[in-house]
């Protein structure tokens, strides 16, 4: 079978079986700051697992997009080295939301391998986690043939699967291919061994609890079965292949590698394995909107292409070339992934900028190895310190094994602990960082505490509220508070008006009172459909949470301007593609009341006209006063609407979309204005690079777009005032200021060189008073 029949059997055999077969998400989940990238089919159902979501069928299958190359599931060290491991990958997968559980499951893909794939069964074994009888006996009974032993149990370790630190989890069960002795004989080759004889094909996990960040984990609302087996892997086994870099799949991609760097595979096959997994992984992100820098996700996808810019090294390249292989793996893959094709320049001038930029770095990193090396031997060691070999990886990206070698040709070694200890160091620094993920969780916990530890009922949307009222306020009821141990106070209530920070839009600050409480409320948090309202008391007598009716307020000019900026996001993000181009993406927002900043891949900075052309494009618009429409619909006929999904949204879901006619229609649960008049002018003030292929426009809108304008208005005045001519002739005046300033130091320097030269006064003199003239004249002081 090809990959590609592998891929339709799958979703075909459950689709059969009244699975709803859905798209794969994007593989950066801009939408989920708990992983970095995609690493499973389950991640677009995480929400549906823990109950969050309402799923809209009770089956589901995809080929998802994953990768694995950061957090929890990291398997870039091994790439290259064993058959089966790779960065990117796709996983070929079946859901059920509280729909079959165990059996049903097993039955499934025992069936499936035995005969769909009609792989021999006495080649084929099942793993359990340890303590799960009930699989362990599910198995027997489904598939008799494994009887005899061939039914393991293991730990934790290998049978027990989370997404991460947080989300859902369970115990797992797993499907074994043994490739036979050709492999390899002898203890070490055994199922969830460090050998390729036998190959993981099928994972099943049965998801029970959910991880909320806290170290508990909590039981689902309903157990359910999410599974995941690599395809690539498959395709090795179906197709004999002895790795899976030698699947049709691949044929193509690594035969453009030996072109490209004139060598065969037979001589270099780990290095042609690591360039053909990264430049998939490249590839597949940056069409996905991530971009390459020094932090997060950027960061990964910068240390896996300076890991193939090193192995091309290796095959002689001392020049860019991984960005040439980008067009061999579009003809593979971009019938199954156009998203690939269509973004194919853009991802190729990343890459090459890229690897230009390494190219550089890599000179400076071994001129600094140099430096490092003489102070190393002046002191009469050969070890280099640990810090300066984890400076060389953290800051150039220069991985230990490339310090080494270069360390060995100046007849030094490493000092491996130290260099651990500084990495493990940095991880604790970077987890540390990443801990507001469980501020939320213990904000809610506390209100929860207060309310006697029964969950909070979900916070109704206040949808009568419109945005001329004002104040922008509804009547509601207080339903639980309590003060937190920092001293602030968080609340829920029945119904409230407050938007909760998301999608990049901030929240809304206002205030919640009543004859016996007064809280000036600063942010907004949604933690499992509760808003929790966090702010502060206001007076020391309306202090009591009682619940009782209650008012909610929001700040409705700071509102309506967030409202401005979130509708010229829109309008922004559709005139930049029609400026520069269609492969222009949003990965990522601010929108604040302030002003609004908008990340979106592209490989250059944008010159001054064509920052002029968004202007007057958006400016249009506005004037043009057309409406803003948002209408609610599932994502299919969103997605067949034309509508832009942006942030890998998670399908099956109604969701919202947002549409000025004509120009816009984007999925977006932010608030907007009704007419694009409304949003008054727009001025982008700040253009940026924040990652290589990735730039930024900061914008303002409304109220401070004509702060601004006026603002420039009394400069130009003021700049005429001072050069003493009209305001329209300012920059004119400017310009002869700078003409005869520098008349007047040439003249200067002359009767210096005079005056030194010892010719005399009068040729100086003559001069100074001719530079005098000069200078008065243009102040305009002197002349007529
Ligand atoms: N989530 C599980 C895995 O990734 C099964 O899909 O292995």
């Amino acid at each position: 079978m090809t990959t590609a029949e592998i891929r339709q059997s799958f979703t075909d055999y459950f689709a059969r079986r009244d699975h709803k077969v859905m798209p794969s998400s994007p593989v950066i989940p801009f939408d989920d700051p708990t992983i970095l990238f995609t690493n499973a089919g389950m991640n677009q159902f995480k929400d549906i697992f823990t109950g969050r979501r309402k799923a809209d069928f009770p089956r589901a299958t995809t080929v998802q997009k994953c990768m694995r190359a950061g957090g929890k599931h990291n398997d870039l060290d091994n790439v290259g080295f064993t058959a089966r491991h790779h960065t990117f990958f796709e996983m070929l997968g079946n859901f059920s939301f509280g729909d079959y559980f165990k059996e049903q499951a097993i039955n499934y893909h025992w069936e499936w391998v035995t005969k769909e794939l009609k792989l021999p069964k006495d080649r084929l074994y099942a793993t359990v986690y340890e303590s799960d009888d009930e699989a362990f006996t599910l198995w027997e009974k489904i598939a008799p043939e494994l009887k005899n032993g061939r039914v393991l149990r293991f730990g934790k370790k290998d049978n027990f699967w989370s997404m991460g630190d947080i989300g859902p989890c369970g115990p797992c069960s797993e499907i074994h291919f043994d490739r036979g002795e050709k492999y390899g004989v002898g203890p070490e080759h055994t199922v969830n061994g460090e050998t390729d004889r036998f190959i993981e094909i099928g994972n099943l996990v049965f998801m029970q609890y959910d991880q909320p960040g806290d170290g508990t984990m909590v039981p689902l609302p309903k157990p359910s079965v999410d599974t995941g087996s690599g395809l690539e892997r498959i395709a090795a086994i179906m197709q004999k292949a002895d790795t899976n870099y030698q699947i049709d799949l691949f044929v193509h991609l690594v035969r453009a590698i030996s072109d490209v760097t004139k060598t065969k595979y037979a001589d270099h096959p780990v290095s042609q394995n690591v360039i053909a997994d990264h430049i998939r992984a490249l590839t597949f992100c940056l069409a996905d909107g991530a971009g390459i820098s020094n932090e997060g996700r950027g960061y990964v996808l910068r240390r896996i292409l300076r890991r193939a810019a090193r192995h091309g090294r290796q095959l002689g390249m001392h020049e860019p070339f991984i960005y040439k292989l980008v067009p061999a793996l579009v003809a593979e893959m971009g019938e199954a992934y156009p998203e690939i094709k269509e973004k194919q320049n853009h991802v190729q001038n990343v890459i090459k900028a890229e690897e230009e930029s390494f190219l550089r770095t890599l000179d400076t990193g071994c001129q600094l190895f140099d430096r490092v090396a003489d102070r190393v031997k002046a002191s009469g060691s050969k070890v280099v310190p640990g810090e300066e070999v984890f400076k060389l990886y953290d800051t150039y990206g220069f991985p230990y094994d490339l310090t080494e070698i270069i360390a060995t040709e100046h007849n030094l070694v490493l000092d491996q602990v130290g260099f651990e200890k500084a990495m493990q160091e940095q991880q604790e620094r970077s987890r540390a960082g990443a801990s507001f993920l469980s501020t939320n969780a213990s904000v809610s916990a506390w209100l929860e505490f207060a309310n006697r530890g029964k969950p909070l009922q979900p916070t109704e949307p206040a949808h009568e509220i419109k945005l001329s009222d004002e104040p922008m306020s509804i009547g509601t009821e207080l339903l639980t508070g309590t003060t937190l141990p920092d001293g602030r106070v968080a609340v829920a209530l029945a119904r409230s008006p407050f938007y909760s920070e998301s999608g990049g839009q901030v929240s809304d600050t206002g205030r919640i009172y009543s004859p016996s409480i007064y809280i000036d409320v600063k942010e907004v948090e949604k933690v499992n459909g509760v808003l929790v309202h966090v702010g502060t008391f206001k007076d020391s007598v309306r202090n009591r949470f009682a619940s009782e009716p209650v008012t909610a307020e929001i700040d409705s000019d700071r509102r309506r301007d967030i409202m401005r900026n979130h509708t010229a996001t829109h309008l922004a993000h559709a005139a930049l593609r029609k400026v520069l181009g269609e492969h222009v993406k949003q990965s990522g927002s601010y929108v604040g009341p302030e002003y609004m900043r908008f990340d979106f891949s592209h490989h250059q900075p944008m010159t001054p006209e064509e920052i002029r052309q968004v202007e007057e494009i958006v400016n249009g618009d506005i004037i043009a006063g057309h409406p803003v429409v948002t209408e609610e619909m599932d994502v299919d006929s969103a997605k067949k609407s034309g509508a832009m999904a942006l942030f890998g949204e998670k399908y099956g879901d109604t969701v919202r979309v947002v549409s000025v006619p004509g120009v816009s229609k984007e999925l977006c649960g932010g608030t907007h204005v009704q007419s694009t008049g409304q949003i008054g002018s727009f001025v982008i003030v700040a253009e940026t690079g924040i990652a290589s292929g990735v730039r930024r426009i900061e914008c303002i809108t409304g109220r401070k777009a004509t702060e601004y304008l006026l603002g420039l208005k009394q400069f130009r005045r003021e700049i005429g005032q001072t050069v003493n001519r009209p305001e329209s002739e300012a920059l004119e005046g400017v310009r002869q200021l700078k003409d005869s300033n520098a008349a007047l130091q040439k003249e200067i320097k002359k009767a210096k060189a005079a005056m030194f030269s010892g010719k005399g006064g009068t040729v100086g003199e003559e001069i100074m008073i001719g530079a005098v003239t000069l200078a008065t004249n243009d102040f305009g002081e002197t002349d007529k």
